[in-house]
């Protein structure tokens, strides 16, 4: 059980809302924020004065030791609006401050207790829920961080932080079709590196390639091991997973892949269906061969923001091979009702993954 009253947070309401220069029929993926931040200092190896306080820009020296050595973490997850009352509902956010510790820990920040973390954001769904969408696949996107903030020019950990959280009212990450490209030559992280945290270097590293591909028609890059390029590990903003002979295949967790929270909700519910589950190293042979042979169902990202989005072309070694378009009663359709189900309170959360404001 949660409760609002741990932290003590003080409040400073935005006397403006900016929520009617929105047009919610036309959510681009991280266009808009909300009205309000919650804020929170890390110094003297203490976390002190939670606050909620307008969305504002922040003053920081140019010395300041993220912009130099990329000490930071984020993490992002969504509330819906619930189709069945008047509540807002959070999708497994305790899942993610677990992860945003995890990820911490590897960046050398201290982590961050989770009574600052969860009645922070229960806090930030009550203020903004006026923000929380009611189109259909739209919600309100949660975006914690923490980052150094020593103004100091050395390579060391910072002693002091600040975690943030900001909301922004979202449609689909993905629009249309989603081609990828399996990645040769370039490698976004390693097996010992970052890549299991979700810190801001992974995604620098992955800029270039991924503005090559998509200069050649592809949205996404399918990550391979650093080694060999003979291990599909996951594409820039998702998990994938693979579905041959209604088998469900998805790489196994490394240091160098995301610990998704979709996956992990999608394995959950698969294997509740009487899915056979293979968590394993898959090789982008077996899965060109699936292809080929027709024994590959469907092939989709997992994510916050993908949510599931069906894979239609993959493409390898200047190769594209198609795949088809998953069936109206097919795994990835069933797994997404289900899920979207449980996000919009149409059916009860069975796994207690959701927090209701
Ligand atoms: C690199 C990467 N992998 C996987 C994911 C999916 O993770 P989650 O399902 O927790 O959003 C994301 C999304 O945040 C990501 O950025």
């Amino acid at each position: 059980m949660i409760t609002a009253d741990l932290t003590n947070i003080r409040i400073e309401k935005n006397n403006f809302s900016s929520i009617k220069s929105v047009d919610f029929n036309q959510l681009d993926f991280g266009k808009y924020h909300t009205d309000h931040m919650y804020i929170v200092d890390y110094g003297d190896e203490k976390w002190f004065d939670a606050r909620v306080i307008p969305f504002q820009n922040i003053s920081l020296s140019p010395a300041t030791a993220s912009f130099h050595y990329g000490q930071t973490v984020f993490e992002g997850f969504k509330a819906h609006r619930s189709k069945t009352s008047n509540e807002i509902i959070l999708f497994r956010p305790e899942k993610h401050w677990e992860r945003m510790n995890k990820s911490m820990e590897r960046i050398c920040m201290p982590t961050l207790p989770k009574d600052i973390f969860m009645d922070g954001v229960i806090e930030m769904a009550k203020m903004e829920r006026d923000w929380v969408p009611t189109q259909d696949g739209c919600s309100l996107y949660f975006r914690p961080f923490v980052f150094a903030t020593d103004a100091f020019i050395r390579v060391k950990p910072s002693d002091n932080y600040y975690f943030i959280v900001f909301c922004s009212p979202v449609g689909a990450y993905f629009s249309g079709e989603l081609k990828v490209k399996i990645e040769t030559d370039y490698v976004r992280s390693s097996e010992g590196g970052i890549g299991f945290a979700k810190s801001g270097g992974n995604y620098a590293a992955s800029l270039l390639p991924a503005k090559k591909a998509a200069k050649n028609g592809y949205q996404q890059i399918m990550w391979t091991d650093a080694k060999e390029h003979k291990y599909i590990e996951e594409t820039g903003a998702s998990n994938v997973m693979f579905l041959i002979d209604n088998v469900l295949i998805t790489p196994s967790l490394s240091s160098s892949i995301l610990d998704g929270v979709t996956r992990d909700s999608i394995i959950t519910i698969a294997k509740d269906m009487g899915y056979k589950v293979e968590e394993r190293k898959v090789t982008v042979d077996e899965v060109i061969n699936a292809i080929k042979n027709k024994t590959l169902q469907e092939a989709f990202g997992t994510g916050t923001a993908a949510v599931i989005s069906p894979i239609s072309v993959i493409n390898y070694l200047n190769v594209d091979y198609k795949i088809d378009a998953p069936k109206e009663n097919g795994f990835s359709r069933k797994v997404y009702k289900t899920l979207n189900d449980i996000k919009y309170g149409i059916i009860p959360d069975p796994y207690n993954w959701t927090i209701r404001v």
